[in-house]
């Protein structure tokens, strides 16, 4: 294997805000990526800051009566907290408001300059008398001039979409005072663009972006790239441009640069040299980010870095959007989860675990829906790959003194090794395309034939009675804890946490990717054994959006409606009698697929202690639950309904659903086994 190089950098977040859920999907996915590659065996060094620069941080310090600086530590202490919290492995992080950020920006400016691609215009703008300032578009509302929409911002409108000039607003309004500002005109320094149109296009075209970041990049050059204003009036916080007083750097043009400034004071700390990470087209320049801020990193910052000679990035990926229970995050809804409380409430793997599920390759949002989360959790993390290292190291450890010996296997236990460890290389493949809901599925898969195999193969019959066979015992859980050990290498990316406790319990130093073959044998003893994860209430994922009593009183637009009972009249009363005959049980949904032809049903296998083993049930349910969703779900199910065929398919019995006129939900049992009675 060649050992690769990587520079990999998420989105530098903004200084004048905390960090949420939606930060925690691209700095956890880059995380993950990050930290796969190094188990592969690869440098990979993972770089990010705080933006700090711009009008908004200007303004919230003035407001607070503090300086900039002081806001910008603050928001730096608070930031580092949550990223720690949540196990993110940065290599270096640190600030774009730094000396090494401003010489960045001077040379790259310099050599912007000199190359001919800076050009000077007077450009008129909206300024507030009042507050003596060019107020940016977001600080002005007004009428929309397309469609009359009263409340639009300066830059386009929310109700018919069109973009305009915030000098076209009917009757602008500073969002700050409320006065009205006037229009003014200022000196302005603009990147042209267009100069390096080319360069931009044999960008596009390579293979730093996947297809659907291509297509709308090609579309933004088919368009005509327009030239970008980089600078700023006073009172401005950022760096103030060489040859231009009291003019600014726009906080976009060096925030990026921030990434190569974040390397720098790394080389500078650790005797590296820049130019290895940044000069060098062999080194793979990684970047995530939100597929909001496409434009920036796949035109402005090539532009820059092509003109001054570093080198394009190798891979731009950009994620989608967070949404909570399938909406948007909003305060009053309390789905807007910031990182903290998350923080307080759950471990910071489940949510890893919960991300690396729903994450893959695209663009395409991805929902945190409390339920989901739940089930996936309990059933994949805790209930399979925890448990099976819990039952097995503690058997080992509490039944044969924790002593592991590899000379007794036999074809079962050498079997399910060698599929343990051919699943690796699918994982490593996964992990390299960003595929992570893949990389958690070939997991999960190790880890469920893992616990059949101990389940079947009962170590514990074999420590007395007739068939007493100590060393069969131990060969048994030996084969169990070598898969746990494989196990803990393949997901150390993802739950850091789980697969260090492992190694640590095993005696063994950090392993990779290349101890994968170094099986444990008779040289190994399991110690100190402590559960990774205990099994969480369901309870406590509600707390996460749990509304606080202040802000759920607030009146605020995006306010949930107030779920109305709906009341009607009871069906007629039936006797006790009719009631008994009613065989109400808790059921386990082993597998499930939709019918074809049908969108409503879903044709179930569930176990609900029947003597004849699991029944087929077909449940209207696909409008609400993907298959996927439902396998492992344990469920109410009504078992002595009469038969009934549908779409060819025999029911036997009916899966209980709560329902009303906005959805329908699935009652979940959490601690009763399959089979029991509901009365
Ligand atoms: O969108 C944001 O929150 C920006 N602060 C991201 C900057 S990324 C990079 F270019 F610095
Ligand atoms: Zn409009």
């Amino acid at each position: 294997m060649t050992k690769r190089r990587l520079l990999i950098t998420s989105g530098l977040p903004y200084a004048n805000g905390a960090i949420h859920l939606g930060h925690m999907v691209e700095t956890i996915q880059t995380d993950i990526f990050a930290r796969a590659m190094r188990m592969c065996g690869h440098e990979a060094l993972y770089m990010c800051a705080d933006d700090t620069h711009g009008t908004p941080i200007e303004i919230s310090a003035t407001k607070r009566g503090i300086t900039p600086e002081q806001l910008i530590a603050e928001a730096a202490a608070s930031h580092r907290k949550d990223f720690e919290g949540f196990n993110i492995g940065f290599t270096h992080y640190y600030t774009t408001n730094s000396p090494e950020n401003k010489a960045l920006a001077y040379d790259i400016f310099d050599k912007l300059q000199k190359a001919g691609h800076i050009r000077e215009e007077v450009v008129k703008q909206l300024y507030s008398e009042t507050m003596q300032r060019f107020l940016p578009d977001r600080y002005v509302k007004g009428i929309c001039p397309k469609c009359g929409a009263a409340d639009q911002y300066g830059d386009c409108c929310e109700s018919c979409k069109a973009h305009y000039d915030a000098l076209d607003l009917v009757d602008p309004k500073c969002v700050l005072d409320g006065s009205t500002p006037v229009v003014r005109e200022s000196h302005h320094l603009f990147l042209n663009l267009s100069d390096l149109e080319a360069e931009l296009r044999a960008f596009a075209n390579s293979d730093a972006l996947s297809d659907e970041v291509r297509n709308f990049v090609t579309t933004w050059l088919d368009e005509g790239l327009q030239a970008w204003n980089i600078s700023r009036d006073k009172p401005y916080f950022g760096f103030e441009i060489p040859g231009y007083p009291e003019k600014y750097f726009y906080v976009w043009m060096d925030a990026p640069i921030g990434y190569i400034a974040t390397t720098k004071s790394w080389c500078d700390q650790n005797g590296r040299s820049l130019d290895t990470y940044w000069r060098d087209p062999s080194t793979e320049i990684w970047h995530f980010i939100g597929k909001d801020i496409i434009y920036f990193h796949t035109l402005f910052w090539p532009a820059m870095l092509k003109v001054a000679g570093y080198a394009m990035p190798h891979r731009v990926h950009a994620h989608g959007f967070l949404t909570v229970n399938g909406t948007k995050m909003s305060k009053s809804r309390g789905t807007f989860i910031l990182a903290s409380k998350y923080l307080e409430i759950l471990p910071a793997a489940f949510l890893r675990f919960y991300f690396a599920n729903k994450l893959s390759t695209g663009v395409d949002d991805i929902d945190l829906n409390i339920e989901d989360f739940y089930f996936r959790v309990r059933s994949g993390l805790v209930d399979n790959l925890a448990n099976l290292h819990n039952r097995s190291f503690t058997f080992a450890e509490g039944k044969l003194g924790g002593k592991l010996d590899d000379s007794r296997y036999d074809d079962a236990c050498r079997t399910l090794i060698a599929f343990a460890r051919q699943q690796m290389a699918e994982i490593v493949k996964s992990y390299e395309t960003l595929d992570t809901s893949a990389v958690v599925r070939l997991i999960c898969e190790i880890g469920n034939k893992a616990n059949l195999f101990y389940q079947e193969q009962a170590p514990w019959t074999y420590l007395k009675g007739e068939q007493a066979d100590p060393e069969k015992a131990r060969a048994i859980v030996t084969a169990c804890a070598e898969v746990v050990r494989i196990i803990a290498i393949a997901i150390k990316p993802i739950v850091p946490d789980f697969s260090e406790k492992i190694f640590a319990q095993l005696g063994l130093e950090d392993q990779n990717l290349c101890d994968l073959e170094k099986g444990l044998n008779a040289s190994n003893t399991i110690r100190n054994v402590e559960k990774t994860y205990l099994r969480p209430e369901r309870e406590t994922f509600d707390l996460l959006t749990a509304v606080e009593p202040a802000a759920s009183s607030e009146a605020s637009p995006d306010a949930p409606k107030t779920a109305e009972i709906e009341r009607r009249p009871l069906k007629e009363a039936i006797s006790y009698d009719v009631f008994e005959k009613l065989d109400i049980r808790v059921g386990k949904i082993l597998s499930a697929e939709k019918v074809k032809k049908s969108n409503k049903l879903v044709c179930t296998q569930v176990e609900i202690g029947h003597p004849d083993g699991p029944v087929q049930i077909v449940a209207g349910i696909a409008k609400h639950y993907d298959p996927e969703q439902l396998v492992g779900r344990t469920v109410l199910v009504l078992t002595n309904l009469e038969p009934r065929t549908l779409f060819g398919l025999e029911s036997r019995g009916m899966i209980l659903a709560a329902s009303d006129s906005e959805g329908l939900e699935l009652p979940t049992v959490s601690q009763r086994a399959p089979g029991a009675q509901v009365k």
